[in-house]
């Protein structure tokens, strides 16, 4: 089968497509023939050496894959061989195979799409326990999402919305901004040309937002602490224009604010049953299509370095999908 693999951590060109042997699954693993894999800003991360994780090499990129179950391990019950599924992965989603844990793998209605179901699992995981779990998102809050027409970003307004709450998109240009109102959004704000802090205050009289999503960083998390109401919530979600920041805690304290940190994967393995949960009511929800992945351009397995890329140069909106 064919696969684009790692085989030195660096710059995302020294991705190759190599012929590799077809996957065998461990006890408790399936083999999905993968259909289509999301792109995800922890792809560059991982190739370029940066992420939490270091696999061992070679190894090829992609934490979610949708397609079809091809191979059992011992001690699968719940799969069958044929079954649609999607499914998320420590890396690997990148190839024409994939072996994933039984538990990661949910079986995905006919009605839905490989593409949409690829680029749905991780990012909506996200928002989901970001603003459910962590900031408990009341319907009626005000929810502030940065990097709103990203990945994690779009999906959090999808669900904010969904959720009952008044959703302000920020966004570094107005077409983001239009994707983010067609998404839901009730109020856009250009983090390039206008100043957050100012049109924050404006858009919620003065009160600042209950709830930030944050998955960009950098120097605006401290403006976006400032836009935070009292009692709010600042979720730290993320750092994709790199700089992780350093934040005054004095502006915390006199806000009664909480700042709170949303690690998807490590919850996932902390509370398995509640993140299992989690996940088949999101499908059920991309099922009756009231949580709709907007995905923006899609690219063949050879060119999956350029669609990484993509996400780095802060071209897609949405979603980046590798079909096979
Ligand atoms: N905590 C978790 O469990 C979890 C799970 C998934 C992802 N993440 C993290 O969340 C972040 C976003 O992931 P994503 O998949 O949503 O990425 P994405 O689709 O590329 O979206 C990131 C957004 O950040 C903004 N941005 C600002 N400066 C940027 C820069 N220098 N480079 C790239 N983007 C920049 C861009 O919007 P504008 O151009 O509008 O500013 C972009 O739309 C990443 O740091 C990722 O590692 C965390």
């Amino acid at each position: 089968m064919k696969a684009l693999q790692c085989t030195e951590f660096g710059p995302l060109e020294n991705l190759r497509l190599a012929e590799v042997p077809d996957l065998v699954p461990a006890a408790g693993e399936v083999v999905i023939e993968v259909r289509a894999a999301g792109v995800n800003f922890p792809d560059a991360l991982m190739v370029q050496g940066q992420y939490q994780v270091k696999p061992s090499l070679p190894f090829s990129p992609g934490m979610e894959c949708a397609g079809v179950v091809r191979k059992l391990g011992i001690g699968v019950g719940d799969l069958r061989v044929g079954d649609r599924v999607a499914a998320l992965l420590d890396h690997g989603a990148f190839a024409e195979q994939a072996t994933a844990s039984a538990d990661r793998v949910f079986p995905i209605p006919a009605e839905v799409d490989f593409a949409p179901a690829a680029a749905f699992l991780l990012v909506y995981a996200t928002a989901w326990h970001g603003l459910v779990n962590c900031a408990r998102l009341q319907a009626g809050e005000t929810l502030l999402v940065l990097g709103a027409s990203g990945g994690v970003g779009l999906a959090a307004v999808q669900l904010g919305k969904q959720l009952g709450a008044r959703v302000i998109a920020a966004a570094s240009s107005t077409a983001k901004l239009d994707l983010c109102a067609r998404n839901g959004a009730d109020a856009g704000i250009d983090y390039v040309s206008e100043d957050l802090k100012t049109r924050v205050r404006e858009l919620t009289d003065g009160q600042g937002a209950d709830v930030i999503f944050d998955p960009v960083g950098g120097d605006l998390t401290e403006v976006a602490l400032r836009s935070c109401a009292a009692q709010g919530r600042l979720l730290v979600v993320g750092f994709a224009a790199g700089a992780i920041p350093r934040l005054p805690t004095g502006l915390v304290l006199i806000k009664g604010c909480s700042v709170i940190g949303v690690q998807w994967g490590e919850y996932a393995r902390r509370d398995p049953e509640r993140y299992r949960a989690d996940m088949l009511g999101l499908i059920e929800r991309l099922a009756l299509r009231q949580l709709v992945p907007h995905i923006s351009a899609t690219y063949p397995l050879q060119r999956g370095a350029e669609a990484i890329r993509s996400l780095l140069e802060r071209r897609v909106a949405g979603k980046a999908v590798i079909a096979l």
